[in-house]
Parts: C-alpha cells; sequence; structure tokens
C-alpha cells in the first residue's frame, strides 16, 4: 500500500460503492461511516486466505475505513492489511501507537508510551502496512477506559508524546495525528496540535465520555468509539443483552449488535464505526446496520438506558 491514498469524497468509495452508513469525515479524508476494527482478525492467523477474503470483502461493501495497530497480532494484521489492500482502493488506514504485545503477560498488551517507543511504533507500522505514509495514528495513551494503565517510565507527559507525533507528522511519516484512551483534560490540552479523531471505549452501554463526545463535535473532530459493541471481553457490559436494545431489534427485525450501531450513528454526525469481527455475516450485518432506521419511540427507549459498569479488563 501507499500513503497517497486515493481517497473519495463523493458520496460512493473508489470502487464506487456507496459508502457502508453513508458519508463521514476523518480529519482531511471522507470516509464510510461504519468503518472496520481489526482487531479480531488475529482469530483467523491460522487461515490467512479468510483473513484477506474478509478484508477485501470490505472493498465490495461500501467500507474505506480500517482501524489497525502494530500490535494486534504482533504485526499480523497490519501484514494482512497491506496483503489485502491496495493503494488504488483508497481504503483509509488508521493506526495507533503507544502498546506492545505481551503474550505472556496478565494483559495482552504492555505500555510502550516513551517516546522512541512511540517512534519505533510508527516505523514498525510503516514496515508491516508497507506503506511510506501512515495516514492517521492515534495515541493510544492509558488514562482512562477499561485495561492498562502507564506506570513507571511508562508515565510521560502528553506534551513529549505530541511532539513526537507532530514532528513525524512534519517529516511525511504519519498524514494526521489522534488520541485514544484520553480524559477529558488530556483531549483540551492536545487541540492545539490539530487532531484527526479521538477513541475512546464508548456505545450504548458505556456513556462516561459524553461531554469528550461533545467537545469534539464542536471542534470537528472525528469521534471514534472502541468497544461500540462492549467488546469480545468478558465482564464488560454488552450492548446485545441490553433489554431496550434487544426489545427494538425484535421491533425492526435486525439483530441487537445492529440495533447498538445504528443507535450510535444517529446519537452524533461526527460518530464513526469500526465495530471489530473476524465473521463474514457480521461484517455483512453490520454494514447493514448504517442503513437501518430507528424509529421515535424506540430512540427514546434507548437514549434512555443507563451506563453499565463492568470490571476493568485487559485491553
Ligand atoms: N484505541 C484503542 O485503545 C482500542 C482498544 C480496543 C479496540 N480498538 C479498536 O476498536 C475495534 C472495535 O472494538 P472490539 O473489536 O474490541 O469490540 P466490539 O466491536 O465492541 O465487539 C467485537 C465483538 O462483537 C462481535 N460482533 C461484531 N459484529 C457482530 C454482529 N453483527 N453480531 C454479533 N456479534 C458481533 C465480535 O465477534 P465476531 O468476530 O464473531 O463477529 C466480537 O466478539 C477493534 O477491532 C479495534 O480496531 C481500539
Amino acid at each position: 500500500m501507499s500513503g497517497d491514498l486515493p481517497v473519495s469524497t463523493t458520496a460512493t468509495t473508489v470502487a464506487g460503492v456507496p459508502r457502508a452508513g453513508g458519508s463521514g469525515r476523518l480529519g482531511a479524508h471522507t470516509v464510510s461511516r461504519v468503518g472496520f476494527g481489526a482487531m479480531q482478525l488475529p482469530r483467523l492467523h491460522g487461515d490467512r486466505g479468510a483473513a484477506v477474503a474478509l478484508l477485501r470483502r470490505l472493498l465490495e461493501l461500501g467500507v474505506d475505513h480500517v482501524d489497525t495497530a502494530q500490535f494486534y497480532g504482533a504485526g499480523l494484521v497490519n501484514e494482512l492489511i497491506g496483503e489485502a489492500l491496495r493503494p488504488e482502493d483508497g481504503v483509509l488506514i488508521v493506526s495507533k501507537v503507544g502498546a506492545e504485545p505481551d503474550p505472556a503477560g496478565p494483559h495482552p498488551l504492555r505500555a510502550a508510551q516513551r517516546p522512541e517507543q512511540l517512534r519505533a511504533g510508527v516505523e514498525a507500522n510503516l514496515r508491516t502496512l508497507g506503506v511510506e505514509q501512515v495516514p492517521v495514528v492515534n495515541l493510544r495513551r492509558m488514562d482512562t477506559g477499561p485495561g492498562l494503565r502507564a506506570q513507571g517510565d511508562q508515565l510521560v507527559a502528553l506534551d513529549d508524546q505530541l511532539a513526537v507525533l507532530t514532528a513525524l507528522r512534519d517529516e511525511g511519516k504519519i498524514g494526521a495525528v489522534g488520541l485514544s484512551n484520553v480524559t477529558l483534560e488530556a483531549l483540551r490540552q492536545a487541540l492545539p496540535v490539530g487532531l484527526a479523531c479521538v477513541q475512546n471505549a464508548y456505545s450504548l452501554v458505556a456513556r462516561e465520555d459524553e461531554e469528550m463526545l461533545a467537545l469534539c463535535a464542536a471542534e470537528d473532530i472525528a469521534w471514534v468509539p472502541y468497544f461500540p459493541l462492549g467488546s469480545a471481553f468478558p465482564g464488560l457490559p454488552k450492548v446485545t443483552d441490553e433489554p431496550a436494545v434487544r426489545a427494538a431489534a425484535e421491533e425492526l427485525g435486525a439483530t441487537p449488535a445492529q440495533v447498538g450501531l445504528a443507535w450510535l450513528l444517529r446519537h452524533d454526525p461526527h460518530v464513526l464505526l469500526i465495530p471489530g469481527t473476524a465473521n463474514a455475516a457480521h461484517l455483512e450485518a453490520n454494514v447493514a446496520a448504517g442503513a437501518l432506521a430507528l424509529s421515535e419511540a424506540a430512540l427514546t427507549a434507548l437514549d434512555a438506558v443507563p451506563t453499565r459498569s463492568g470490571p476493568v479488563t485487559g485491553a
């Protein structure tokens, strides 16, 4: 792949397919509002052909925004993306730095927050994706959300990290900067850098960050929630378990997952989705959720669902 993607600014992708869920903005890019989170792909490590086919299916479905990380499958996921998607496909690849795999540890990841580790993370992404520029890179902090917290020499000042990322942007190795797992205070502090997107854990059942979403909307920054369905991790509340979601799904003849995704899209136009799946039927269902119309009654019931708390897990 190349960093200079021919991203389309019309209602269709470069492949001429209507964008899944319509078009949204991510920094300077126009993308499908239903994107794809690649974190589930390592489950297909024994069947590389199936993983590549799933990624190629994105093009037929009008999905042109893929979220990845070097630490997903220790480079495997990036390699699969580099193999499956060509520059002329016009898919926006968004990656992240700030962690590395820790297969033997208590969490699947460990912090890699120091400035030289961030730079090495970008270089690794360039290598495994096979590109000269990563179009968007999220600084994956560990300030909030489920999972890891940075400790010791991994507690790095935000400004020192942003200095690395803006230098990499000046060098052309990354196209734009985003933030992940941050507090409202950190988001405010980072605004002068010019952010393309923010990724925090957020869903119909995890809405602690409503104020951050409002700030992103005011600043025209894309809000790209991770765990939009509540994740694959046991112990975290699942959108699909919520009675109001199940009732709306029955009323609409849709699945609970589709209702949860449709609610996110309807909640604010700055929301872009990256549901994670390794299952082709689920991918198609997630794309179809982009066209699901929620009734006013269903919306009212869904809006009233409270945030459900769950134990912290390793994400
Ligand atoms: N910035 C960060 O720190 C951060 C952290 C975590 C994740 N992420 C990104 O966010 C993306 C989304 O998060 P996630 O994948 O962890 O969680 P998620 O999207 O909330 O949920 C994924 C789970 O939902 C299932 N699923 C997906 N579509 C479904 C459907 N239509 N019907 C029923 N089940 C469905 C998946 O199983 P199947 O595979 O069987 O469909 C998987 O178990 C990740 O893929 C990753 O790209 C970012």
